[in-house]
């Protein structure tokens, strides 16, 4: 028989915040205890190490107004420490529980976005990422759009590596209301999210778009590379890499008139040759350290262009399977890492036959 693994002794005292940075030390060992501070006072991921370098408890602080929540697995949900800590940390009198992590998740929140989906969707053997994508209804039976969503999410996780959510469910369900809640499930069922709301906007306001979309718990947001870098997208990579999120550019959309943007002839700043605009923007992706980049399953010569351009440092997702045309094997042949998939699963009678189907052709 094996001996019994001493208790773990959690190093409560040893609970402090730094003001910006991921790390605080402690004597005994300065690895123990990592708080990492995420927005000024929105949001707070806070981990709590034992003697042994083992996690112990880890959560996620929200502030709403004087109410502080708290989202982390059901043990640490319970867990004195965090709640006692919650309440000095964001001084609030109140400490609700809104809802748990997966361990898998837990364990993930210290690897980089791109790298965390690497993982899930190796272990699952899936490249696809479900698009939880609706036809308009009638607002008044929002509640139905959610049962809607949920059900199909239910069916579908275990042949998916993430979710990728946009306007068609924040728009009826709002980013905070029914839309966290899904983020939370695809969570708990060890699944990544990404919104995609093509961030396109000043800095300023890009930043406050990730903010919030952050703090709503999703992994990785999708943002327009045409806005650029200074007082563009520089600010989004700022906060992606405060929380540990990621970034996905766009490099060429998937339906026809991206040829009338992304396939325009620029001329090359740094050389004053002619380049192709998508070829540009991948070349941004490579350079700002992006988590991937979107190139439609339509344009399979682009996908295999750029990946030849930039191979594995920046993965390929690829929307516009099935409702758009694109076939799942082609697409994985011309390079694409990852494959979104919407309509082609959401509309279907059977979504997890569907899901499961584009499954069995991969290669992975
Ligand atoms: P379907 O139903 O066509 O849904 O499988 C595809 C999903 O992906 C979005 N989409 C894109 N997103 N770049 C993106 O970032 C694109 O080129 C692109 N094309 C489609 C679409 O909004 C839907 O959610």
């Amino acid at each position: 028989m094996s001996p019994k693994p001493s208790p773990i002794k959690p190093l409560a005292t040893t609970i402090a915040m730094t003001s910006e940075g991921n790390f605080t030390k402690t004597p005994n060992n300065p690895e123990a205890t990592r708080t990492s501070k995420r927005t000024a006072e929105f949001v707070t991921h806070l981990t709590i190490f034992a003697e042994n370098g083992e996690t112990v408890d880890s959560a996620f602080l929200y502030i709403m107004g004087a109410t502080a929540q708290v989202n982390a697995a059901p043990k640490a949900a319970n867990s004195p420490i965090i709640l006692r800590t919650a309440s000095q940390l964001l001084k609030a009198e109140t400490i609700k529980v809104i809802g748990h992590l997966s361990n898998q998740v837990q364990r993930q929140n210290f690897l980089r976005f791109k790298n965390r989906i690497e993982e899930i969707s190796r272990n699952k053997k899936t490249d696809i990422v479900l698009a939880l994508d609706f036809p308009f209804q009638n607002p008044k039976r929002r509640t139905t759009l959610l049962s809607r969503a949920k059900a199909v999410l239910d069916v579908v996780h275990p042949y998916v590596c993430a979710v990728k959510i946009n306007h068609h469910l924040v728009l009826p369900l709002g980013t905070f209301g029914g839309v966290q809640t899904l983020v939370d499930i695809a969570h708990d069922k060890g699944l990544q999210t990404i919104i995609d709301c093509k961030a396109n906007d000043i800095g300023a306001t890009n930043q406050v778009i990730a903010e919030y979309y952050y703090s709503a718990g999703f992994d990785a947001l999708i943002a327009n590379p045409f806005v650029g870098w200074e007082e563009g997208l520089k600010p989004v990579f700022d906060v992606g890499k405060k929380l540990e999120r990621g970034v996905i550019l766009l490099a060429y959309m998937s339906h026809k008139g991206a040829a009338e943007g992304y396939g325009q002839t620029v001329v090359d700043a740094s050389t004053g040759k002619p380049l192709a605009q998508y070829i540009n923007f991948a070349r941004k992706a490579v350079a700002w350290k992006a988590d991937g980049m979107v190139v439609g399953a339509t344009v399979l010569d682009k996908i295999t262009e750029l990946h030849g351009i930039v191979g594995d440092s920046v993965p390929i997702y690829s929307p516009g399977i099935g409702a758009q045309g694109g076939s799942a094997e082609a697409t994985r042949k011309a390079g694409a890492r990852y494959l979104i998939v919407g309509r082609e699963i959401t509309q279907a009678e059977n979504p997890a036959k569907v899901a499961k189907s584009l499954l069995a052709s991969t290669s992975m």
